[in-house]
């Protein structure tokens, strides 16, 4: 069968896996899980439910007779509560270890059963089949899984590399319009961080919808940007750059998110504040020109982001929020700043001042204005 689609690999040796972008994949995937349970792999699947309501013809079509668990959609899902049914979930469907867990939903389903997998018998294989444009081009792939604590986003949770993605363009015509444009922050973020090209191509472009005939090259090019950081990088150990670059915008995101309360922002709606925040950082660090927080939040606009909080949040509790991130070493945040447009770096040595600053240019204030015009 002539897949409408291309196939890229994450390079990471004995875990290297394909990634597929295409339309239409779906009697692929059908054949793909009948080979896995002809070869005696129990099989199960965790589904968003909020996809499986979306695409029942697909989820029948593709999962058939397969036990198949249903996660409530939502950011609260990734819980331990969540977890422990999926365990249960997997214990039931007599997973063993040369099982495999098929994950198709957003980054939530993909995180936390993900995470399932990497933790039922001390890890077993699993595939993402992402169904939001976020989950496409960023959070499928990478092997980050993981579940939030009251105290933060993603506090507990392993490296665990699926053994295959498949994104299905076709699944995205459902999505709705708000979530097609969360997923964009990030894709408007992998142009910032590495990509000087796709930037101006999403700055000067007059837009995207699932059915756009770009969007297939588009969401290939950010595969490929995280496939190659992944590969340099895959546990984000390294002393400066490598995989931290792909949290363009997400300290100043997860401040907001722990601060407006999970669910207020979506997290892409949260990445799109993050970016215009950081990009005035990386103004005030005397790395990217003024002016640049408005080409930046024009960009984002035109793909109906967000760039100013709804509704302004205590900057003492946004402050907070960051240093009790993952991300603080020995209590200095480590921040992703623009080098240049196309190119982020790291940086450990930050004023506070100027991280106030940077938050008040997303916090409804005179200077925010500037950039909601
Ligand atoms: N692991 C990583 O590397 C990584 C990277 C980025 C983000 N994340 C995580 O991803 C999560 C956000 O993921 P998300 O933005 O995909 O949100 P999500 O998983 O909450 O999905 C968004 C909404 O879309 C619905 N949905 C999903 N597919 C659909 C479809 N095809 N048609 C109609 N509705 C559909 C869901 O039911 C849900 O209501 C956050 O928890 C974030 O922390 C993880």
């Amino acid at each position: 069968m002539k897949l409408e689609g291309e196939s890229l690999e994450v390079g990471l040796g004995e875990r290297s896996y394909e990634i597929v972008v295409g339309r239409g994949l779906g009697e692929v995937l059908r054949l793909a899980i009948e080979d896995l349970r002809a070869a005696d792999h129990p099989v199960a699947a965790v589904v968003d439910e909020g996809f499986a309501s979306s695409h029942p013809s697909f989820v029948q079509g593709v999962f058939g007779d397969l036990p198949i668990m249903e996660l409530v959609s939502g950011e609260t899902t990734k819980s331990i509560a969540t977890l422990e049914r999926i365990w249960d979930f997997l214990a039931d469907s007599g997973m063993d270890r040369t099982g495999r867990v098929v994950v198709a939903g957003g980054g939530v389903t993909g995180d936390a059963g993900g995470f399932a997998a990497a933790s039922y018998l001390r890890g077993i294989d699993y595939l993402q089949i992402p169904t939001t444009l976020l989950a496409m081009v960023d959070s499928s792939v990478g092997g980050k899984t993981g579940i939030n604590l009251g105290a933060g986003k993603n506090l507990v949770g392993a490296f665990h590399q699926p053994t295959g993605v498949w994104a299905d363009l076709d699944l995205l015509s459902t999505l709705p319009p708000g979530e097609f444009s969360a997923g964009m922050a990030e894709v408007v973020k992998y142009g910032l961080l590495g990509d000087l090209a796709l930037f101006e191509e999403l700055e000067k472009g007059a837009g995207l919808n699932p059915s756009s005939p770009d969007l297939a090259r588009i969401v290939r090019i950010c595969c490929e940007t995280k496939a190659r950081i992944v590969s340099e990088d895959e546990r984000e150990t390294a002393g400066t750059g490598g995989r931290a670059l792909l949290n363009l915008g997400h300290t100043f995101a997860h401040a907001i998110e722990n601060v407006a309360g999970y669910g207020d922002y979506l997290h892409g709606e949260a990445v799109a504040l993050g970016l215009t925040a950081a990009t005035r950082l990386s103004e005030l660090s005397g790395f990217l020109p003024k002016g640049s927080v408005d080409r930046v939040a024009q960009t984002l606009k035109r793909y109906d982001l967000p760039v100013v909080l709804r509704t302004p949040l205590p900057m003492e509790a946004l402050l907070e929020a960051m240093y009790k991130d993952k991300k603080v070493r020995s209590g200095r945040l480590r921040f992703v700043l623009m080098e240049e447009v196309g190119r982020a770096i790291t940086v450990d040595e930050v004023s506070m001042a100027a991280v106030v600053d940077s938050f008040n240019v997303i916090a409804a204030n005179p200077v925010a204005d500037e950039v909601s015009n």
